[in-house]
């Protein structure tokens, strides 16, 4: 898995669009409705894409949108590949690989959480503001290609700071809109920032674990996203994160987690988390 294989992939999409997005997003569990609202589109399903896995988790529908929204251009993964499904990092971070080649400079990566943190209850949103890697493996690792980045990137600040203020804003506006419509429930004070620490899963964890990553300074936990910000980080990428917290964290609630409930949060605040992206995306370039 290489430079040339991201470049292949990055040829074939050129082939098929000919717009230049500069800004792409990832859609985690459940979020994946916002592909949906891109005007002007053109669908790639993943296997068609030269190098690309395909995406086997229900609830990430494994294709490519690219198209407008608001009148910008945007590249949209509708769906990721996890390494918990086996894949290789490779495999994981060929996506955003292939979005630097098409010269993607933003990165918006979100995600489904288990929230370790009590004031955020499932259908709030938390601004990724750094993470802890507990994957247990490094998207980098092996040899490195210069053309990417360097051997020893900087991870001091993976997350934009501009990107967070700005996104904070635009939930802020969103949430003084809904309340003044006299909407006023856990998705009008939805957005929090934290700590996400990533693990590669596919059980979820036990409440002992959770206890342990509260104690390391972990705000979310989730699956995804850290092998996505490290390689968009190698390659100069700016990089905002946003969690979706769908439950709390095992042993913090009452039931046990299942998937099920992860993509009904994601449908509850789909309009929200919609309406979101919208607004960040039109101020990002
Ligand atoms: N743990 C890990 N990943 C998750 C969770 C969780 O509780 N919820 C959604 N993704």
């Amino acid at each position: 898995m290489s430079y040339e294989q991201a470049a292949a992939a990055a040829e074939f999409i050129r082939s098929k669009y000919r717009g230049e997005p500069r800004t792409a997003i990832v859609l985690g569990s459940g979020l994946g409705a916002f592909a949906d609202e891109l005007s002007n589109a053109v669908r790639i399903p993943y296997e068609e894409i030269p190098g690309f896995a395909r995406s086997t988790v229900e609830g990430h529908a494994g294709q490519l949108v690219l198209g407008e929204i608001g009148g910008v251009p945007v590249a949209v993964q509708q769906g990721r590949f996890h390494y918990y499904e086996g894949y290789t990092m490779e495999q994981v971070t060929l996506p955003v690989r292939t979005f630097g080649l098409l010269g993607i400079k933003n990165l918006i990566l979100t995600n489904a959480a288990g929230s370790l943190n009590s004031d955020m209850q499932p259908g709030s949103l938390m601004l990724i503001t750094d993470h802890l890697n507990l994957m247990g493996v490094n998207p980098l690792r092996g040899p490195n290609d210069e053309r990417f980045g360097p051997r020893f990137p900087d991870m001091t600040a993976v997350y934009d700071r501009e990107f967070q203020y700005l996104a904070s804003e635009e939930a802020k506006a969103i949430a003084h809109e809904r309340f003044d419509k006299g909407i006023d429930d856990e998705l009008t004070l939805f957005m929090q920032w934290g700590i996400y620490c990533a693990l590669s899963g596919p059980t979820y964890e036990t409440p002992a674990e959770i206890r342990m990553y509260r104690e390391m300074g972990a705000d979310a936990v989730g699956m995804s996203t850290v092998p996505e910000a490290i390689a968009a980080r190698h390659q100069g990428m700016r990089v905002l994160g946003i969690s979706c917290m769908t439950n709390m964290g095992a042993g913090m609630g009452d039931e046990p987690i299942d998937h099920e409930e992860v993509m009904v949060t994601g449908a509850r605040v789909a309009d929200v988390f919609k309406e979101l992206l919208r607004r960040i995306v039109g101020r990002m370039d």
